[in-house]
């Protein structure tokens, strides 16, 4: 094997410090906004500089616009060694989004300037409705996950890094309680994006299957529905999408029991997409398809993530999950177009496009989830690049059976930054995908209308009336080039909003 299948990534989080009063670090980091006001912290810094900053806001060689930033070195500083003024924009128009940007920006700047530690104020991003605590806890996430790399290069050599963050501030434990839970929850996200990140020859089918393994313990029970039992079982999408691989495809089964012991049924239920590659099968993709392909199992990654972390959430209630792993790839063993597959519930599916793979090995996997009727199930795929075409990179597509679920989900997203957008699933959609001899087709009728709409009515089939939530993340599962804090490539999305979900959600029939 080529690279490292222990260890994925070398990434290292900077360490978190929370503190009242400065400690010496190379650099402060002040925004500054249009209105070119400074705060108390850098007027005092501006006083032992001679006036040298307040005069080049004046001569205009400092502007307050976002994403422009000016390092300026104090010469024998007490405490820091630079400053760095991050221009944060009109402070009417600053909100979360603009915090995010202003941290992760100006902690790739800091980094590329050859330093190692910087110190900012969470109250200087505590305004507009904006709580210094929230602010804290957005600081550590923006700048760990802003800073994150994935370097497979030969030469470490030179390799810049942030080693500490700073958090000045006069809520010092609460503010350590905001940094420590960040630094957790990114944690998760990091594991997402490594697994999403590595190529597929080692994050195959198979190595899914005993990375799921590992996470056995008292509360998390993982059992692996292998080739020769989906086989006996019927899980036929799974086996025949797998088909044309040398690794063999598998059902991952994950529970979460709070008490260590079984339960009835489930109170939720998660299935996640694992494609490890997505060749397209015999309707192969062509050249600027294909070549990212590898993430296709993001959403996988994300409910291996959220097993593998729970213990940060600790939920009272059991989990159970269901990941399909498997390869779509080209030989004569491949499915193909014109094949009829009975899915795990008795529905038959007519393929004619093996390069809809996805919501097929959905479909096995949601129907054994519905069959241990938990109250809600929630999906995560990268399924459809018509998802990418409508909202871009920035968000998921939520499609639900269930008003109040998807208003959970979105109340989720809110806290974890990570945003979802509600789209249609109706009669049309559903028509859409009815079969001609088998019950359905896994291609809606007008080929490229409304793709990621179809694909959902597709899955609907198989969740048996329970209240369902399907997030497409094809679109924000990848970055083709760094925005904010999510990095080029894996974004790691969903797994900082499902853990907020499992967070919050309330088992009906309980206050
Ligand atoms: N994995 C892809 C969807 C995808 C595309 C994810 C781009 C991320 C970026 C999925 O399996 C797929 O190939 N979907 C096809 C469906 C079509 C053949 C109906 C698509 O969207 O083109
Ligand atoms: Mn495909
Ligand atoms: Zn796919």
């Amino acid at each position: 094997m080529i690279l490292n299948k222990n260890k994925l990534n070398d990434y290292k989080i900077p360490e978190l410090k929370t503190a009242i009063n400065p400690v010496k670090c190379d650099v402060a980091l002040f925004p500054l906004f249009d209105d070119k006001k400074l705060v108390q912290e850098i007027k005092e810094i501006d006083r032992r500089l001679n006036g040298r900053i307040s005069s080049a806001i004046k001569q205009k060689f400092i502007k307050g616009d976002l994403k422009s930033f000016k390092l300026l070195t104090i010469p024998g500083g007490k405490y820091f060694k630079a400053v760095l003024l991050a221009g944060a924009g009109k402070k009417e128009d600053f909100n979360t989004d603009v915090l995010y940007s202003i941290i992760s920006n100006a902690s790739r700047y800091i980094r590329d300037s050859d330093h190692t530690t910087f110190a900012v104020w969470p109250e200087h991003f505590s305004l507009n409705g904006i709580r210094e605590e929230y602010a804290a806890y957005a600081i550590a996430k923006a700048s760990i996950l802003g800073l994150y790399t994935f370097n497979q290069k030969s030469n470490k050599e030179g390799i810049k890094e942030i080693k500490s963050i700073l958090l000045i501030t006069k809520n010092s434990s609460s503010a350590k309680n905001a940094v420590d839970k960040a630094k957790k929850i990114c944690e998760a996200t990091i594991y997402t994006r490594d697994l999403v990140n590595t190529c597929s020859r080692i994050v195959n089918p198979e190595f899914l299957v005993k990375e799921a393994k590992k996470l056995g313990g008292k509360n998390v029970k993982v059992e692996i529905i292998s080739q020769e039992q989906l086989k006996k079982k019927g899980f036929n999408g799974i086996l025949e999408v797998g088909g044309g691989s040398q690794y063999k495809p598998a059902l991952i089964i994950m529970k979460y029991l709070p008490s260590g012991k079984p339960v009835a049924k489930p109170t939720v239920g998660l299935v996640g997409k694992g494609v490890t590659f997505d060749s397209g099968g015999l309707n192969l993709k062509p050249m600027g398809y294909i070549e990212d392909m590898r993430m296709d199992m993001g959403g996988a990654a994300v409910v291996l993530s959220l097993f593998k972390h729970i213990g940060i959430i600790k939920p009272k209630f059991a989990i159970m999950a269901a990941v399909p792993v498997c390869e779509n790839m080209v030989s004569s063993r491949s499915y193909r177009p014109g094949d009829i597959i009975r899915i795990y519930n008795g529905k038959t599916v007519e393929v004619h496009n093996t390069d809809a793979e996805g919501r097929i090995i959905m479909a096995d996997a949601l129907s054994f989830i519905s069959e241990q009727k938990p109250e809600v199930i929630i999906d995560i795929a990268t399924l459809t690049g018509a998802m990418m075409v409508a909202l871009g990179y920035s968000m998921a597509g939520l499609f639900s059976n269930c008003a109040k679920l998807a208003e959970q989900v979105k109340v989720a997203a809110v806290e974890s930054h990570e945003k979802v957008w509600e789209m249609p699933l109706v009669q049309e959609h559903r028509e859409s995908v009815e079969g001609t001899i088998g019950d359905l087709k896994n291609l809606g009728k007008d080929k490229a209308m409304a793709g990621a709409s179809t694909a959902a009515a597709f899955l609907e089939n198989f969740v048996n009336n329970i209240s369902w939530v399907h997030l497409d993340i094809a679109g924000s599962v990848w970055r083709p080039e760094t925005r904010d804090h999510t990095t080029q490539y894996a974004t790691g999305f969903g797994t900082d909003l499902l853990l907020n979900f499992l967070a919050i959600y309330k088992p009906k029939g309980k206050k």
